[in-house]
């Protein structure tokens, strides 16, 4: 087996506006959901919000110099809808900060790939029901649109949604992220209308985008393996895979929901007026996706959704806060390729939170995370041996960050950031995935 990813393989990190921008009333920027999320006692792990984050907004230049040097190709950020938008009206303040961002990337040689929607959403919308209300998803197309006319001259990979999933069944039937809801019912209205802003920006960002515009979508995958070849867990492990992955990648591709599932859900299944189900099947350009870890399944009668057990498989061990599967990766790029045949697959997102130790020596060992990445990587490459079009892979991510409803407890960095003084200083994972992203090579 080659060692080398082939030439033209995109090699980069990932990030998201509310997890590192800070910066949240500078220039007309309004609440997003998030920001009040954090305000409510008891949601966030240490009490903490993305109030300052990294303090990116502010030191973004030295942040692009600091993704060249690891040796990125491409970087994958979001842009921050309530930045973006005042109200219904573009906000030129925030508009031109990205537009400097992006200046700022092409001038150091690296690919700008834009998120659109990385979870924060106006709080203004979400007061008018949010993700519940359809029309928040002609919203998102508007938003779209004011972005794309702004930046789409220089940014050609764009992507409607970040892990529709998360948005839905983290935000209204678990609870943990806003608003903060437990009811399935409603988690499946709002992946519904999730759906549909992916298919109704679509237009808009090729009109505005112009030439070379490629429109992209970056689920999370989560393969599931039956716990025993008993015939109740192969059958969970199958519906947990509608749950998690198919249901929000199918009708994308033109698929519809899944059959399997929509009897399962019954009358939980979103009313679907006449015309949804064309509108959300706009084929991805390219397919994200956004890979950490995979999980195995038993079957627990009478329960609505299948029992997650850690996976009691030969190699497994945890990070911080996973269990670590490398293979399901492969497994996941191929049973991806296999169901919905994207033209190009990128993994999105991958990487790992581990419990690293202050710098030392300009430093910080974290071999666990090179361990990851050091499984993982390989893993990538098998698919692309096998002829899967994998075309590029993000690890989540450029450096620590405001990790959602777990606040500054998890660093998923491959550099470590101090945030009382904002100072950077390269974890040994970065080191080491640099020196692959320069070489294509695996060591
Ligand atoms: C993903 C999110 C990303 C980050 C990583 C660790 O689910 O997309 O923002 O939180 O997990």
């Amino acid at each position: 087996m080659s060692l080398k990813f082939p030439d033209g393989f995109t090699f980069g990190y990932a990030t998201s506006s509310y997890q590192i921008e800070g910066a949240v009333h500078d220039d007309g920027r309004t609440d997003s959901v998030w920001d009040t999320f954090c305000r409510e006692p008891g949601r966030i792990a240490d009490g903490s919000s993305g109030d300052t984050a990294c303090d990116h907004y502010r030191l973004w230049p030295s942040d692009l110099d600091l993704l060249k040097s690891l040796g990125a190709g491409a970087y994958l950020f979001s842009t921050a809808w309530p930045r973006v938008m005042a109200g219904s009206k573009p906000n030129p303040a925030g508009l031109d900060f990205y537009s400097r961002l992006v200046d700022g990337l092409l001038e150091r040689g690296i690919t700008p790939f834009i998120k659109l929607y990385h979870w924060d959403l106006p709080q203004a919308l979400q007061d008018k029901g949010g993700w519940i209300n359809r029309d928040t998803a002609s919203r998102f197309a508007d938003y779209a649109a004011v972005t794309v006319r702004r930046l789409g001259d220089r940014v050609k990979r764009w992507v409607s949604h970040n892990e529709p999933w998360c948005v839905s069944m983290l935000g209204s039937q678990i609870g943990n992220f806003p608003p903060g809801h437990r009811d399935l019912k409603e988690a499946l209205l709002v992946g519904h209308h999730l759906l549909l802003s992916h298919g109704m920006a679509a237009d808009p960002i090729r009109a505005m985008g112009g030439a070379g515009t490629l429109y992209g979508y970056a689920p999370n995958y989560v393969p599931a393996y039956p716990a025993t070849d008993r015939d109740e867990d192969i059958q969970a492990a199958r519906r947990f895979e509608g749950y998690f992955n198919n249901w929000f990648i199918d009708p994308v591709f033109g698929l519809g929901y899944p059959e399997e599932m929509v009897r399962y859900y019954g009358s939980l299944v979103p009313e679907i007026k006449p015309g949804d189900m064309e509108a959300i099947a706009v084929v991805p350009d390219f397919l994200g996706i956004n890979y950490y870890n995979s999980s195995v399944i038993h079957h627990r009668s009478g329960d609505w959704k299948p029992e997650i057990e850690d996976v009691p498989m030969p190699g497994v061990w945890k990070t911080a806060d996973r269990d670590v599967w490398a293979p399901g990766l492969y497994d996941t790029l191929k049973a991806v390729n296999d169901r919905w045949k994207p033209k190009e697959l990128f993994v999105t997102e991958n990487g790992a939170a581990t419990l690293d130790p202050e710098p030392e020596n300009g430093t910080v060992a974290d071999p666990d995370r090179v361990r990851y990445f050091r499984e993982h990587l390989p893993e990538v490459l098998r698919a692309v041996n096998a002829g899967i079009p994998v075309k590029g892979y993000f690890a989540w991510s450029l450096m620590d960050n405001f990790e959602w409803d777990k606040g500054y407890t998890l660093r998923y960095g491959v550099t470590h950031v101090d945030f009382k003084t904002q100072k950077r200083t390269v974890k040994q994972s970065g080191h080491w995935l640099s020196e692959l992203y320069r070489t294509k090579t695996l060591p």
